[in-house]
């Protein structure tokens, strides 16, 4: 029997049920920028072994809960752990970022894929969510996650980060159907590891599409929507007796929102680029929008930050299904006393 639920902020405020106040949480937050994390980094030698490590993921996962008033934890792991789990690769080079060592270039590496089994290649995800479920006893709500099929395809693809995405848009020119194919493949996936997620505890869930604004529109629709729907058809939509809210957040996607809530998501990631008054505008009432504070406000002093996050509060508005968050993750370089200042605005906030 897992403990009742003290704050629920953020599952309501996802369903755009009405609160008390708006809930925050902070894409990252548990990252770099704490020098607890560092320290766990340190110990544990690598993030692939914070992240492989149920006991570290939810050490970590737990830093930021402790330090701030936020309305919900994030599981502790990376969108790369499931081509990880179908034998690509992966590696973490320090001050690299990911790199795969078995990149996938034929469509006969698309054939050698498999579909990970999330009780067995990805066990170690499934029991961090247990283990941190336990450990927040109810304090609030933890978030699974997974990357879009199309952004994780470009790591696939690619090998690693990229500026260009040369070789994933020449695959698309050139052999649609293939991409096609991989993406069918990695939708099936990521149903299975985010149901896995759920039926371990997670609470809410979110697709990070941080490279479908990449796309012109038409491909956006065709590469990276198409698979966001397929995958939000397939969440299992109710655990423990509750709604499991899902928010797909696409990076550069603000022509986009209108699309995007037609598939069917509760709520949608927004980034700082759109002004969250029009976003309201362009989706109406029915879908939660998460964001979008830009996070290099973080930067600024005190007095600024408190004024840049009030804006974001009133660009939205005083009807409910607002969830405050960056509008792309925390940067190592900030301070934590900054993000104290932006939860502590943000939970102070009465709209007049
Ligand atoms: O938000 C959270 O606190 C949960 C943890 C989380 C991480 N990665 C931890 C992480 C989440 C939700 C992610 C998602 C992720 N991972 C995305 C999508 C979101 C986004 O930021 O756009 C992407 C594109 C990745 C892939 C990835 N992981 C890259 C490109 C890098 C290297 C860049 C970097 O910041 O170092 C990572 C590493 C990574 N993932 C770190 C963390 C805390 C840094 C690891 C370290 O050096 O300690």
């Amino acid at each position: 029997m897992k403990p009742a639920l003290k704050n629920d902020l953020l599952l309501r405020a996802l369903l755009c049920e009405p609160t008390p106040r708006r809930p925050i949480w902070l894409m990252r937050q548990a990252g770099r920028y704490l020098p607890e994390y560092r320290a766990t980094r340190a110990r544990a030698g690598d993030f692939l072994t914070m992240c492989t490590t149920p006991q570290i993921a939810c050490e970590v996962t737990l830093q930021p809960i402790d330090r701030f008033a936020l309305d919900a934890a994030i599981l502790f792991s990376d969108i790369l752990t499931l081509p990880h789990a179908m034998n690509l690769g992966l590696q973490f080079e320090a001050g690299e970022g990911p790199r795969f060592e078995r990149p996938v270039r034929s469509a006969a590496d698309i054939d050698r894929l498999p579909i990970p089994d999330p009780g067995r290649e990805l066990k170690y995800v499934v029991d961090a969510v247990a283990l941190i479920r336990r450990e927040l006893a109810g304090r609030v709500p933890l978030i699974g996650f997974a990357g879009s099929p199309w952004t994780v395809g470009t790591y696939m693809v690619e090998g690693g980060g990229s500026k260009t995405f040369g070789r994933i848009k020449r695959l698309m020119y050139e052999a649609p159907r293939e991409l096609h194919r991989l993406l069918g493949l990695l939708a099936r996936a990521t149903v299975l590891y985010l149901n896995a997620q759920i039926e371990a505890g997670a609470q809410a869930v979110m697709l990070f599409d941080t490279w479908g604004g990449v796309l012109t529109p038409a491909q956006y629709e065709e590469f990276s929507l198409r698979y966001l729907g397929e995958v939000v058809a397939g969440l299992t939509r109710e655990a423990e007796g509750r709604r499991v809210p899902n928010i797909v957040f696409t990076k550069g996607g603000g022509a986009w929102l209108d699309r995007i809530a037609a598939i069917g998501c509760d709520a949608l990631g927004v980034d700082w680029t759109t002004d969250l008054r029009d976003a309201r505008r362009a989706v109406g009432a029915g879908v939660a929008l998460q964001g979008n504070l830009d996070p290099s406000a973080l930067f600024a002093p005190p007095e600024v930050l408190r004024a840049e996050a009030l804006k974001v509060l009133d660009s939205h508005g005083p009807g409910p299904g607002h969830v405050f968050n960056l509008g792309h993750g925390i940067t190592p370089d900030v301070d934590p006393e900054r993000v104290a200042v932006l939860v502590d605005t943000v939970r102070g906030y009465a709209p007049g």
